[in-house]
């Protein structure tokens, strides 16, 4: 399960929530040589107290990647959160990864990456993804499904208003907990070979109603499913003070999820991570404060 547990493991993005908890369960599992890649390694002390070496590393500053990735075999590279600029980052780092001589990239993608210019946030994870196939290197791209996080996001103001926003049509939506993705990674970094692509799911696709009968549960308050076309619910978030651009995203997503896109379930977070991923009732459960309850 961990054959590469002696190698030479970097994580990018290592003080972020996902890099933190990628890099931590690398060194929970013994591996012997992680490095924590990060644009601020004071961020990073603990990690370097619990055996990890700490490197400065921004995709965006070119003198820091040869030295940030020297004598490193396998690289798990976090997706950035610089939106818009992310495909020219992530050509970078894979650039620099091949002069380097690593031997295996792991990437954290989006569920049908695809460089269509009405799908959202999903053009960048492609086309870092056709970088990478590019570059010659083994490669294992995680398309991490949504995060079960995503929902807390309006989750109070859902309860509050007792009213769910959605598309007609919704398929549903294999929510995944960030923690279960970032443990997924890290397994990938100790084990996979070759090139291939896997989609990192929980474990059922929920839909907007069965989101809303949950609530309904942990609130003991009816929850009304709003289900509307693209466009109102584009002015609808709008409205709600969220910017164009997110707004746009955020309908994206749910453009895919009525088209079937989110309702893939894999067992790509046992077989790397070792576990079962958590269900979404559970993770809501262990977070109904921040749903106001
Ligand atoms: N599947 C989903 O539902 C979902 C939801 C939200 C986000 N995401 C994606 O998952 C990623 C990780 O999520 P998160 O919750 O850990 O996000 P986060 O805590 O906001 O972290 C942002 C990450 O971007 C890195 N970063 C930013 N600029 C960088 C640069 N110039 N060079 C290298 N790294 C840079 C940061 O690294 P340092 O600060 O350590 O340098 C950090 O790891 C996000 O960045 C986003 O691409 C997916």
């Amino acid at each position: 399960m961990s054959k590469f547990i002696n190698s030479t493991l970097l994580v990018s993005g290592a003080s972020g929530n996902f890099g933190r908890i990628a890099a931590e369960e690398l060194l929970a599992r013994g591996a012997t040589k992680v490095i924590a890649g990060t644009r601020d390694p004071s961020k990073l002390q603990d990690l370097a107290a619990k055996g990890a070496e700490v490197r400065k590393l921004d995709f965006d500053d070119a003198a820091t990647l040869p030295a940030a990735l020297a004598g490193v075999d396998r690289l798990l590279i976090i997706s950035t959160d610089a939106v818009g600029r992310r495909a020219t980052q992530q050509q970078a780092i894979v650039d620099a990864a091949k002069t380097a001589g690593v031997k295996h990239i792991v990437y954290t993608s989006a569920p049908a990456a695809r460089p269509n210019a009405d799908a959202g946030l999903a053009p960048e994870h492609f086309w870092t993804e056709v970088a990478i196939a590019a570059s010659g290197l083994d490669f294992t791209i995680l398309r991490n499904h949504m995060y079960a996080e995503n929902v807390l996001m309006d989750g109070a103001h859902v309860v509050s208003s007792g009213q769910l926003f959605g598309l007609i049509g919704d398929r549903g939506t294999a929510y995944v907990t960030r923690a279960d993705t970032a443990r997924t990674a890290a397994g990938a970094l100790l084990s996979a070979e070759g090139k291939t692509i896997e989609d990192v799911t929980g474990p059922a696709p929920v839909t907007n109603v069965e989101r809303a009968a949950l609530f309904s549960q942990l609130s003991g308050k009816k929850i009304d499913v709003i289900s509307l076309t693209p466009a109102d619910l584009t002015k609808g978030i709008a409205a709600a003070g969220i910017p164009e651009g997110f707004a746009a995203a955020l309908v994206a997503f749910q453009r895919d999820a009525v088209t079937g896109f989110h309702g893939v379930v894999t067992d790509v977070v046992e077989r790397y991570s070792g576990r079962k991923p958590t269900t979404f009732a559970d993770f809501l459960s262990a977070n109904k404060a921040a749903l106001g309850l």
